[in-house]
């Protein structure tokens, strides 16, 4: 009888979801890739095994407890390094034509290239990619996604080093030569310019450096840090592009692209210069490109990645000198999501992620117009719960179906007026460790117990499954 009851109840839901609109598989290209994505420390946890080193999040995580919302760590996570087959499982019941995950740096050259490649980490990926191919899913692979093996970050204090660029230059010839006879989509690094912000602004990912008026800690203190650590990301990137279009794309066929949460990399990756504004106000702050790093940046990104889950207040200061003091992202920002007291959108679990499907689509007639039709994939978009919330809310998540119906609308819409959008890739496959608020919040199609590793699809996986197989129930 109970269930019966559950089955009536997921149909009812299913009505009040079908009830919210509708946006249909049909309404995108053909070729177009569905998937969900993840990150290599968000789910794999087998920290010390397999030959891998410890990352700088091993490390943060175990000596820094309390920059976690509660506490804990990636060294477990989802077990997805040993439950992959089964995580692949689940993912290939929604019908996916992609998987976006990311490789650990510290799983392929642990000690950096000094110590060489770690064959157990590349026959871990290995195997992972030739089940993804069995089961008609396209690997789409984020070479760097906020993990960097920790003696790199002692030896060239991390992003802040120039060193660093040829250890990563050196750790993506590894993964092309290794993966990409079966690669055919790779991105360089994901969200570089959260992540720059967080690491070297505001002191809360690893290594923790502030600069000043921002953040709360004693390390760092330099206006310059987060800068220099974007500049060195950004060669990185280059180097990576040049290695590829020179050395793999002809032969291997596939294209490289980065993943951004919008505007300040992709001037200097596309035009060879940061934005104007940018400079005005971070003078002598921000590092300039020589002749011969401008050189670097002329191997065209063939596609821009982009992780789009809200909107924020902005102020045009294009055509108009704006008062603004300080760079950090997103020079334009007025208010975060909040104007005269009115929030931007409806709220979610996290903070200051608010729900307005409708920005989907002007950011992406930005992109298309700015970079001239470069081709885009939307490489993330979410929604989160609060781990608090009862276990039949985050079961049965009608925001979160809601939720994506609403962006991907906008999306098609996107697409109707001319953007050369590709492919969209759902956060989350499996709740995971969502870094600084720990386990705290749930972004995933599919609930994890983390206590019993046990995975459980939500109301959210069976409508993506419907969306993806055209049904006209819930789509
Ligand atoms: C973007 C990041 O790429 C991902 O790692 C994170 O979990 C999601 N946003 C949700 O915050």
């Amino acid at each position: 009888a109970s269930g019966r009851i559950a089955a009536f109840f997921v149909a009812m839901t299913m009505a009040l979801v079908a009830a919210a609109g509708a946006v249909r598989r049909s309404e995108f290209p053909p070729g177009f890739l569905f998937g969900a994505a993840t990150s290599a420390y968000q789910i794999e946890g087998a920290y010390q095994e397999g030959g891998k080193g410890l990352c700088n999040w091993d490390v943060f995580t175990h000596t820094n407890p309390g920059g976690i919302r509660d506490g804990r760590n990636g060294d477990v996570a989802d077990d997805h390094y040993h439950r992959y087959m089964g995580d692949l499982e689940l993912l290939d019941s929604l019908g996916v034509n992609s998987y976006r995950f990311s490789i650990s740096w510290a799983r392929i050259v642990p000690r950096g290239r000094l110590g060489g490649v770690n064959s157990e980490g590349v026959a871990f990926y290995n195997r992972l990619i030739d089940v993804l191919l069995q089961k008609g899913i396209e690997p789409f692979v984020t070479l760097n996604h906020f993990d960097l093996p920790h003696e790199l970050e002692l030896r060239f204090d991390g992003w802040l080093g120039t060193g660093i660029r040829e250890e990563y230059a050196y750790y993506a010839d590894v993964c092309f030569r290794s993966f990409g006879d079966r690669v055919k989509f790779w991105t360089t690094f994901n969200e570089p310019n959260l992540v720059t912000k967080f690491m070297y602004m505001l002191g809360q990912y690893p290594p923790s450096h502030c600069s000043p008026p921002f953040g709360n800690c004693n390390r760092g203190n330099s206006l310059k840090e987060p800068y220099v650590a974007a500049h060195n990301i950004i060669l990185s990137h280059a180097a990576a592009v040049r290695n590829y279009k020179k050395n793999y794309q002809a032969k291997q066929g596939g294209s490289i692209g980065i993943v951004i949460a919008m505007k300040w990399f992709l001037d200097p990756i596309f035009f060879g210069e940061y934005p104007r504004q940018m400079r005005d106000i971070l003078l002598s702050n921000l590092p300039t490109f020589t002749l011969e790093e401008k050189k670097l940046l002329k191997y065209k990104t063939d596609f821009i990645g982009i992780n789009h889950y809200t909107a924020i207040y902005v102020k045009d200061c294009i055509y108009s000198p704006c008062n603004l003091q300080t760079y950090e992202g997103n020079a334009l920002v007025l208010a975060v999501g909040e104007r005269d007291g009115v929030k931007i959108g409806r709220d979610t679990a996290f903070q200051g992620y608010f729900v307005v499907p409708e920005a989907m689509e002007p950011a992406i007639m930005y992109v298309t117009q700015r970079y001239k039709g470069t081709p885009v994939y939307i490489t993330e978009n979410g929604y989160s719960q609060s781990s608090n919330a009862s276990r039949e809310e985050l079961i049965n998540d009608t925001e979160r179906v809601n939720y994506h119906k609403g962006y991907l609308s906008y999306l098609s819409k996107a697409i109707s007026n001319g953007a050369n959008v590709r492919g969209y890739f759902a956060w989350t496959l499996l709740d995971n460790f969502e870094w600084t608020f720990g386990f705290s919040v749930r972004f995933g199609l599919y609930h994890v117990d983390f206590e019993t590793q046990k995975r459980i699809p939500r109301l959210s996986a069976k409508w993506y499954q419907e969306f993806l197989a055209g049904s006209n129930l819930t789509s």
